[in-house]
């Protein structure tokens, strides 16, 4: 029953990578319009890789599944599949991230990259009324001179780019390593998030908080571990994007029934639910609530509260968060007069 609540409820997802929803089917359509060689002949034994023993190991493959986007038409395709996904899961407005070092560094031109996704979103727009907002995230694991560059491209396009980001191996490369950067990108205007907590300890979180500035935490999952800190979260209303079947996949957690979602509900936390990188982790939003909703014995309520959260987390403007709020509130009255 609560599946059939979550399948067109409202919501919005705010912790994509457009680069994670490169499906096998398309890795290969683009590997062959663009004349890449990749170690792989067929869709099952791209599935068969994604056997993931941790971050850096997913990561190895998701860079290397990067190279069949060269074209703008590719990222446009690459987006709008994602969209039309979408629109069939609920969702109503997407804040979505790209990894521009990992398609520069091999040749492909920022705006290329940024050109394809905008279209596709502005088409996303019109076609299905769904809004959206892009992150631009850093790469941790290359220096902040880099990052640097990125910035410097990302303030030609202000208009297309919302917020900045901090993705990659977390392990070893702590936000302090990126303090400048930062603070450069929210003197610019851009807001701040950054990912934390995913396999880093709390203080990683903390750190994101109090010398990155972030207005809202991606994972975070490891911030259960400082009660202080949960206090804090609590208090601050920080919102913790978090991606459960990304967690299970990459082995930060053991079962699905050991995910931190719930915990950090009950400790008045805003968390929200996401996919990360929904080709690589087995499924997009819809099947993250299920799968969270199964092990965590989530009550109808709670979904109900987590699709509000997704709303009240994202970078809309107040009106429109509040219209987000109150479809979902609509479709959940509906729902249970149906089920009457
Ligand atoms: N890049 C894409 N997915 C990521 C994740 N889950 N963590 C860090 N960097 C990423
Ligand atoms: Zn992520």
């Amino acid at each position: 029953m609560t599946d059939l609540l979550i399948d067109k409820l409202p919501k919005a997802e705010l912790h994509l990578h457009i680069e994670g929803t490169l499906e096998p089917e398309m890795m290969l359509a683009l590997a062959k319009r663009n004349n890449v060689t990749l170690p792989y002949d067929t869709v099952e034994e791209i599935r068969a890789a994604y056997d993931f023993d941790g971050l850096q190991d997913f990561l190895d493959l998701y860079y290397a599944g990067m190279s069949v986007l060269i074209e703008e038409r590719d990222f446009h395709d690459l987006t709008w599949a994602y969209l039309e996904k979408m629109a069939n899961q609920g969702v109503t407005h997407v804040e979505i991230f790209f990894d521009p070092q990992g398609h520069t560094d091999r040749g492909v031109a920022f705006e290329t990259a940024l050109g394809g996704i905008v279209t596709a979103l502005e088409q996303g727009q019109r076609e299905f009324g769904i809004t959206s907002r892009l992150i631009m995230c850093f790469l941790r694991h290359l220096p902040e001179e880099q990052a640097f560059d990125a910035l410097h491209s990302a303030c030609r396009h202000k208009e297309h780019i919302h917020a900045v980001g901090l993705d990659s191996g977390e392990a070893g490369n702590p936000p302090e390593n990126f303090v400048r950067v930062y603070a450069a990108a929210r003197a610019e205007g851009f807001l701040a998030v950054a990912h934390a907590g995913e396999e880093g300890p709390a203080q990683y979180v903390t750190d994101a908080l109090d010398i990155l500035c972030v207005s809202r935490v991606d994972h975070g999952n490891h911030a259960l571990d400082d009660p202080a800190l949960v206090a804090r979260l609590a208090r601050q209303k920080t919102p913790l994007t978090m991606c459960p079947l990304s967690n299970l996949r990459l082995r930060g957690i053991a079962t699905m029934e050991d995910h931190p979602l719930k915990r950090a509900m009950d400790a008045g936390l805003l968390v929200t639910v996401n996919s990360d990188d929904p080709s690589y982790f087995g499924g997009y939003i819809n099947d993250n609530y299920r799968a969270v909703k199964d092990a965590l014995s989530l009550s109808p309520d709670d979904i109900v509260t987590l699709a509000k959260n997704s709303f009240a987390a994202s970078f809309l403007p107040d009106k429109e968060k509040q219209a987000g709020i109150d479809a979902v509130a609509r479709h959940a009255d509906g729902f249970a007069r149906d089920a009457d």
